[in-house]
């Protein structure tokens, strides 16, 4: 990713930082392959088939991303854009334990469908924050096809930040159509669709404080009522 030459005050903060966040800087990503053997709560138990990441897992591991990236960041006032509306969650755990200056700004991007793959992106909110010269942390629920971040990163470069890294709380490498990668990754899953700790299925699950992997039931029998309204156009199932 595009990284400007390093100044000697660069340098010496980044000195600084590795006395503050000592090593290691990059710990290896945990691999998820078939998930865990936690009970997934009566309450979900119909629509969940099974925890693939617990509560606990993800705080631990958000803790050393955010340690990572204070390392990264540190000496200069950082501006983190948060993709809607999946990283509710992860964003609020990430930057909780970030104690470094920084503005926060959100883009809405939707594909607009109920359904498990991602179609036409369409923007639902643009970035209000200027951040041409600045230092910008793209922050996304779950790194799939590749194609959001992709364009995201496109528009942002677009503004002339001085220098932008991704982060991802998941990774589904098997199904990336697009050469991205994000320099912060949680974890890498194999090929499940998932829900939960922000991640969604027609909207629900966001809630789940765990990331679980969902029945196919659920999206099989999903039906035209749980897709979302097009931006921009009236509600035509709310009455007025
Ligand atoms: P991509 O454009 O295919 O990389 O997909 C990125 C977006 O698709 C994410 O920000 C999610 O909103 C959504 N997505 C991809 N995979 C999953 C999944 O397994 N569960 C829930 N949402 C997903
Ligand atoms: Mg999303």
């Amino acid at each position: 990713m595009f990284e400007p030459r390093e100044s000697a005050g660069g340098k010496r903060r980044r000195a600084k930082a590795a006395r503050l966040y000592p090593k290691p800087m990059r710990s290896p990503v945990p691999e998820i392959h078939a998930g865990t053997g936690v009970r997934v709560p009566a309450r979900w138990g119909q629509d969940i088939e099974r925890i693939l990441i617990t509560e606990e897992q993800i705080a631990r591991r958000i803790r050393a991303l955010s340690h990572e990236i204070a390392r990264d960041f540190t000496g200069r006032e950082m501006v983190v854009v948060s993709l809607l509306n999946g990283t509710v969650m992860f964003l609020s755990d990430l930057i909780r334990n970030l104690s470094l200056p920084m503005r926060l700004d959100f883009i809405g991007v939707s594909s607009y469908g109920a359904g498990t793959e991602s179609g036409n992106l369409v923007f639902t909110k643009e970035l209000r924050l200027n951040v041409q010269g600045r230092d910008v942390l793209l922050v996304d629920d779950i790194l799939d096809t590749g194609k959001t971040l992709c364009r995201v990163l496109a528009k942002i470069r677009a503004l002339k930040p001085r220098r932008i890294k991704t982060c991802v709380l998941l990774n589904k490498v098997a199904r990336r159509v697009e050469a991205v990668e994000a320099d912060y990754v949680g974890f890498e899953i194999p090929d499940f669709f998932v829900v939960g700790y922000g991640l969604d299925f027609a909207e629900r699950y966001r809630n789940l404080p765990f990331v679980g992997v969902l029945h196919a039931h659920v999206y099989k029998t999903a039906g035209p009522a749980d897709k979302p309204i097009p931006h921009g156009k009236k509600d035509a199932r709310r009455r007025s």
